[in-house]
């Protein structure tokens, strides 16, 4: 008897769904349970993606759903939350989101859920934060997407740069989701050769990398200017993420995990190199950084902490 993988999505807006039509064409769970305040809408979405499992490459059961489907579920997905506006950053997104977020965690909890969440709503390292206090779960089985749609979008242009098949790019974005995130080029490969070595040996200039990078960081205003919203990118994120999890994998991503003095870092969430398996984070790889990078996440960092201690934890322990 196969055992039968539930996943909940809570959020069926364009994240939610892309990450819905994504694991369905990818497989890999036997039932995903859609949850919306739009409660007709989410019914209309179950039905519109049901009508494509005859060409999907499994039997899933679709539907739309509460809380009381997270009881049994292995993985709840958060996507629900204002997203940017063009021009807007992510933090901006802190307070409105973290209340949004709240309510959902403990409609979760209610249910008896006891399994890993993954969040995907911004500005995602906080609200990784609001979801591991408010449940109360230990921080490995509450994961956010991190940086692995930054790590993504840096594979691909590095992929591009270098004309080198994107899967054979080991190169990851650390820090914050957003505007504050970096390299640690030292530790990027392709392949087994040094990322570093390969610029020196081709004479490319190093200011491309910073280029690259500040593209990663950028991506997201862009796609957002052009078509008002990104979902693709992080719906597969997602997949990724679940993927890991319910396959055992211990695979290594730059999921939004808890830092407990790691990286000379203490009581956040923040995007770093982690195994992950069925029981969430596995392990944190601790990277040695170069000084302007450790100056660089220190400053990730303490963005976050800020935040979390002025905006956060007041509405945390709000009643
Ligand atoms: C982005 C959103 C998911 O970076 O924050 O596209």
């Amino acid at each position: 008897m196969i055992e039968k993988r539930k996943l909940v999505i809570v959020g069926a807006g364009f994240v939610g769904m892309s990450a819905a039509y994504s694991f369905v064409n990818q497989g890999g769970i036997e039932e995903i349970v859609l949850i919306d305040i739009d409660t007709e809408k989410t019914k209309g979405e179950a039905m519109d993606l049901s009508h494509g499992l005859p060409y999907a490459p499994q039997k899933i059961e679709i539907k739309a759903g509460d809380y009381d489907e997270c009881k049994d579920a292995n993985i709840v997905v958060i996507t629900a939350g204002l997203n940017q506006k063009p021009g807007q950053s992510r933090l901006e997104l802190t307070v409105a989101n973290a209340k949004i977020v709240k309510e959902i965690t403990e409609n979760i909890m209610k249910s008896g859920f006891d399994g890993v969440i993954v969040v995907a709503s911004n500005p995602v390292d906080i609200m990784s934060y609001v979801v591991s206090k408010v449940s109360g779960l230990p921080t490995n089985r509450v994961i956010g997407s991190g940086t692995v749609l930054d790590t993504a979008r840096l594979r691909y242009l590095l992929g591009e740069y270098l004309q080198v098949a994107s899967k054979n790019i080991n190169a990851y974005i650390l820090g914050e989701h957003g505007d504050s995130s970096l390299v640690p080029w030292e530790h990027c490969y392709v392949g087994c050769k040094k990322i570093l070595d390969i610029m020196k040996d081709n004479n490319y200039p190093i200011e491309d990398l910073k280029e690259i990078h500040d593209k990663v960081w950028k991506s997201a205003y862009e796609i957002i200017e052009k078509k008002r919203a990104t979902y693709y990118g992080i719906g597969m994120a997602l997949t990724r993420i679940v993927k890991a999890i319910l396959n055992d994998e211990n695979s290594i991503l730059t999921v939004s995990t808890y830092l407990e003095n790691q990286y000379g870092q203490d009581g956040l969430y923040i995007g770093v190199p982690t195994i992950i398996n069925r029981n969430g984070v596995k392990q944190l790889l601790n990277l040695d950084l170069e000084k302007g990078e450790q100056e660089k996440l220190n400053k990730s960092c303490s963005i976050i902490k800020d935040i979390i201690k002025n905006d956060i934890d007041p509405i945390i322990t709000q009643k």
